[in-house]
């Protein structure tokens, strides 16, 4: 397949939404219904996407369970965050949910009940009442299936708003002119393998995580960071990529979640010798502490020997004291997981766990609008014109070093319409397309180039199971200079490999084979990304815990990073630490 570009048809939208998970639906809702054209381009149908797998529920300071305040959650988050966070828009966030949240249920979202009707919320981890004190329960919950029921409820707002679909068809690079505005994208459309140029005045990628960096993970096949590595192509950097979360109870050497939910109804860890050990790690919040911490100590307890079954590899996670009753009723999902994948029922056997990567902190750096925001290495800050991004592929970053469960589906929605919301002004002053002289693809069209070649030589599959292993043998849970130094060296090595991998037999497997390896080589860049920004980090905080520096640097490294992939360098720009109306929380020794 070779084009040149004269040959490539186009489209031309107000806006190119890429991504069709909660987040670039929720921007593209905004829009289309303020009547802009907008087009979303998805690799899977959009009901398909990542965020239908999100489980436990949706933060809010509802007040529906326990007293609780908006203050209170932005503090939670900060905390949580490991001062990482910036809090600017995490008050803004913080603000936001519970408007948002109602918003939803008045979009069709079945959230589940309380007996005198209004919205179930459950306890999760590291969230309080009075900054600090007693649990809170803020967690907004759809049983353990609220990802599925918002992703559904948006898509059918949007089909109503009559927003644009381009289902399935994978998005290869943005468009840039040589003043740096993003013009739109190239597409391929998978069934036929045709090229399409999707011209748009302003762009939003919104193309969710990379989970798929990591062999044992909760996250959809298709995770594989296309909108980051499209970015970092295109010339931005990628903020804090170091952080990356890894969910505590994922199914042990599975992977496949099971929701903090289930510790928020009330389930528990033990270890070998029946210890509820999360009482030693954090006296007051138990087995309810952030993610960070309770995956350290899951770690912990399997490597000094406290282990279960065969090979003291896992802990095991209690739920049967919670009854029949409420674990077909608020738990379902995780009841019909435990059974499909290990044959065992929640209602009278504990679950076999261990930590799992979950969530990509980091990624493309954005203001609060959702704007891009590009730097040069050293150099000053500015937003990209016409480029936005929103959800897990971006950093804007109310996650920090560590995410509060239940505040990704809430990041989605609130700057999914922030961002939309100034989509809609900008275009107002900006109300014609920049000329497209086709110049700025080339590149790409040279690259997908390269995947029309068949023949002997290492397989896609391959080379991606070896990157994966990597990333979970040099950069796991607890991390070390001279393990990430040795994980920066492979993950390079395989980098190389890919100049001699081949497509096996493009009449029997064509575009799909062709997209796994566009995907590899996004993967590839992002577990780069991931890889040396954690080996430039000499400090420990939230979730990434490097052995030898145990300790929080606030002096040296209260500071976020951005990795540069032409350069292959990490440099620091500082944390926003002023709130928008409120003062601002300063760091302090983070305890449970
Ligand atoms: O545990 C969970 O249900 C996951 C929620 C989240 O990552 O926000």
């Amino acid at each position: 397949m070779t084009s040149s570009v004269g040959n490539i048809p186009r489209r031309r939208f107000d806006t190119l939404v890429i991504g069709a998970g909660g987040a670039g639906l929720r921007a593209a809702l905004q829009l289309a219904r303020a009547d802009l054209t907008v087009a979303v381009v998805s690799k899977v149908f959009p009901t398909r996407s990542h965020t239908v797998a999100a489980q436990g529920g949706v933060n809010a300071a509802l007040a529906n369970v326990s007293a609780d305040n908006w203050h209170w959650h932005m503090y939670d988050t900060i905390k949580g965050s490991d001062y990482l966070g910036d809090q600017d828009a995490i008050e803004y966030m913080c603000r936001a949910a519970s408007r948002m949240v109602i918003e939803l249920e008045h979009m069709g979202v079945p959230f589940s009940r309380l007996d005198n009707g209004k919205i179930y919320q459950r306890a999760f981890g590291g969230q309080s009442q009075q900054f600090g004190g007693d649990q809170a329960s803020r967690t907004c919950a759809a049983a353990d299936r609220t990802g599925h029921a918002i992703l559904h409820a948006l898509y059918q707002q949007n089909l109503k708003a009559k927003t644009h679909f381009f289902d399935e068809y994978f998005a290869i690079d943005l468009i840039r002119d040589c003043e740096q505005s993003v013009l739109g994208a190239l597409v391929l459309e998978i069934e036929t393998g045709e090229l399409l140029i999707i011209e748009a005045k302003t762009t939003l990628i919104a193309t969710g995580g990379a989970g798929q960096i990591f062999r044992t993970n909760t996250n959809a096949r298709i995770n594989t960071g296309d909108g980051m590595a499209m970015a970092l192509r295109s010339g931005v950097p990628l903020q804090d990529m170091e952080f990356f979360q890894f969910h505590p109870t994922g199914i042990a050497g599975k992977g496949m979640l099971i929701s903090e939910g289930v510790r928020g109804e009330g389930g528990y860890l033990v270890n070998s010798e029946g210890e509820r050990f999360m009482e030693r790690y954090a006296p007051h919040a138990k087995d309810l502490a952030c993610r960070d911490v309770v995956s350290r100590a899951i770690a912990i307890e399997v490597r000094e020997g406290r282990g279960c079954g065969e090979n003291k590899d896992y802990v095991l996670l209690k739920l049967d004291h919670l009854g029949a009753d409420i674990i077909k009723k608020r738990l379902p999902n995780i009841r019909e997981t435990a059974i499909t994948f290990l044959g065992i029922d929640p209602v009278d056997q504990p679950i076999p766990v261990f930590p799992t990567a979950h969530y990509t902190m980091g990624g493309i750096p954005t203001n609060r609008f959702g704007q891009v925001v590009s730097s040069q290495v050293g150099g000053a800050e500015e937003t990209v014109p016409g480029f936005y991004a929103v959800g897990e592929c971006a950093c804007v970053s109310v996650h920090g070093a560590n995410r509060l469960g239940g505040n990704s589906l809430l990041d989605i929605i609130v700057f999914g319409r922030a961002a939309g919301n100034h989509i809609i002004s900008y275009l107002a002053e900006n109300r014609y397309h920049k000329a497209f002289d086709g110049e700025g693809i080339a590149a790409s069209i040279d690259r997908l180039a390269h995947w029309d070649r068949q023949g002997e030589g290492e397989t896609v599959s391959n080379l991606r199971t070896e990157l994966q292993a990597a990333m979970e043998e040099y950069c796991g849970v607890f991390r070390t200079e001279e393990v990430l130094t040795a994980g920066v060296a492979t993950v390079k090595a395989i980098k190389q490999r890919l100049e001699n991998v081949y497509l096996q037999d493009h009449s029997k497997v064509f575009n799909t084979a062709r997209i796994e390896a566009l995907e590899l080589e996004n993967l590839i860049d992002i577990a780069l990304a991931t890889v040396e920004s954690a080996l430039a980090r000499c400090e420990s905080r939230g979730a990434h815990s490097r052995i030898d520096y145990p300790a929080r640097d606030d002096t040296r490294w209260l500071k976020h990073s951005l990795y540069h992939l032409k350069e292959g360098v990490v440099d620091y720009k500082p944390v926003r630490m002023k709130p928008i109306s409120v003062a601002s929380f300063p760091p302090k020794e983070r305890v449970y």
